[in-house]
């Protein structure tokens, strides 16, 4: 698959369920998509489009990229917290039904462990769902039949809970009882862009070792869509190697014997609302006095650093920032956002923005490579990589949007100078650069780089 296919169905995958796919399964997720292509008589655009309309298509793709490896009572230390700690409270307190979810089952390994946790300890009933991406997990699940592999070291002191749920055993594996799986309900849900809608409203939300495959914004937006399905007081729990890289105004991070775990903080009240943020600067005009204040940034890269602040915040402008400032946080916003019309607006509205010209000509070759006007598009990078030299997102999309124009020689110059830009930005840690990456992260783009380097070295393109 040559790197231009490639990138468009990575872009496809990451739009679809959020992840970067892991470097470990790439090949698997480029032959099964080859494969599938070759059978159907189809190209990329074409297959891709069969995506978005044949669900069982769909459910096949999902199945090549997702990574399944799961075990019973997985990270112990988080099942001795819901003994010891939350359960007893949650029998303390009584009421109506407790309400859990695994929201990336698997298999069906880690609901089970929960269930069979409840069963031993809680003394409130309980309603237990068990979703995932992958309707072929979800049928493996449905089967019951588990490989005693599936127990590990790790949650070895809880394993004998699961034995009143056994049904058969056999030398090698044994089958869960029907009556337990019946009590668990199934869902297909794509937590990245599924709705909840059929979903109570949760006390406690599993969603383990999941997260590491999505890139940084995308792991904001599933926490904070599963913050949303939280009680308040319910808790979230992410593996222990996630959990330090999260954090979401909706969730308190709180600490039980060397376990963390998130749990959904009490609305505000009123009074203690933060203030509204000024009409004034709600929409690129902010008072004389703090534009004077706040002196322009002086070149693209700090602008891309100011913006990258303010992400995420919707089109909130920076209330202490420049007019300038404001309006280049809107535009990020509208084109982060897929909001293409918008950002057309915006960028024709105020010549003032061409005073930073790497980024002006980036989000205007951007826009233009959008509407597959790839002439412009490859003139508008051109024209932010002289500009701006470091930005290397826009010597990117200049192979990406002009890539046939350009030499064999053009060529690699410009991916030899973005892979060292690349590279050199992953080493500093950088992030300035985020919302010009679509939602992937510097790797992925890395990766792709080398891909095309090596291609073009080979002549395969
Ligand atoms: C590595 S397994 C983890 C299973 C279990 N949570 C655990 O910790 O053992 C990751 C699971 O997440 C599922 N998954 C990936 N992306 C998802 C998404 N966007 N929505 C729901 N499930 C997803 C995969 O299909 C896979 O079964």
């Amino acid at each position: 698959m040559n790197a231009g296919d490639f990138h468009k169905l990575n872009a496809y995958i990451l739009r679809a369920t959020g992840m970067n796919v892991p470097e470990s399964n790439v090949s698997t997720v480029e032959n099964f998509v080859k494969i599938r292509m070759e059978e159907q008589a189809l190209d990329l655009p074409a297959y891709l489009n069969l995506l978005d309309r044949d669900l069982g298509e769909r459910d096949l793709f999902f199945n090549s990229i997702t990574i399944n490896e799961t075990y019973f009572f997985r990270e112990e230390k988080q099942f001795k917290a819901l003994r010891d700690f939350f359960i007893p409270r949650w029998n303390e307190r009584g009421g109506e039904p407790l309400r859990l979810w695994s929201a990336s089952c698997s298999s069906g390994e880690e609901p089970l462990s929960l269930y069979a946790l409840l069963k031993e300890f809680s003394r409130r009933p309980f309603t237990l769902t068990a979703s995932d991406i992958s309707g072929r997990m979800l049928e493996v699940f449905s089967r019951g039949s588990y490989r005693y592999t599936a127990f590990r070291h790790d949650g070895e002191e809880f394993r004998d809970l699961l034995d009143r749920a056994i049904k058969d055993r056999e030398e090698k594996s044994f089958s869960v009882e029907g009556a337990v799986l019946e009590e668990i309900d199934r869902k297909q849900i794509n937590v990245f862009s599924d709705s909840f809608d059929g979903l109570p409203d949760m006390d406690l939300i599993f969603f383990r070792n999941t997260l590491i495959y999505m890139s940084p914004d995308n792991k904001k937006k599933i926490i904070g869509r599963l913050a949303g399905k939280l009680k308040e007081e319910g808790v979230l729990f992410l593996s222990v190697s996630e959990t330090a890289l999260i954090s979401d105004p909706a969730l308190e991070l709180e600490e039980w014997h060397g376990v963390y775990f998130f749990r959904k903080k009490a609305p505000l009240k009123v009074a203690e609302k933060t203030a509204p943020v000024p009409a004034s600067s709600a929409r690129g005009s902010v008072s004389l006095e703090t534009a004077v204040r706040h002196r322009l940034p002086e070149d693209d890269l700090e602008l891309c650093r100011r913006i990258n602040r303010y992400r995420g915040r919707g089109k909130i402008c920076p209330p202490e920032d420049s007019g300038l400032v404001c309006q280049y946080v809107n535009l990020a916003a509208a084109v982060e956002n897929q909001d293409l019309e918008e950002a057309s607006e915006f960028l024709g509205k105020d010549r003032e923005l061409s005073r930073f010209p790497g980024l002006f000509h980036f989000f205007s070759g951007y826009l233009a490579y959008s509407k597959g006007c790839n002439e412009e598009a490859a003139a508008h990078f051109r024209s932010s990589v002289e500009a701006c030299p470091k930005l290397w997102p826009s010597r990117y999309y200049l192979l990406r949007s002009g890539g046939r124009e350009l030499n064999k020689e053009e060529k690699l110059e410009n991916l030899e100078a973005a892979l060292e830009q690349i590279r050199r930005y992953i080493s500093a840690d950088r992030y300035d650069f985020q919302f010009l990456l679509e939602g992937f992260n510097a790797r992925y783009f890395e990766l792709i780089c080398n891909r095309e380097r090596e291609q073009l070295a080979s002549g395969s393109v």
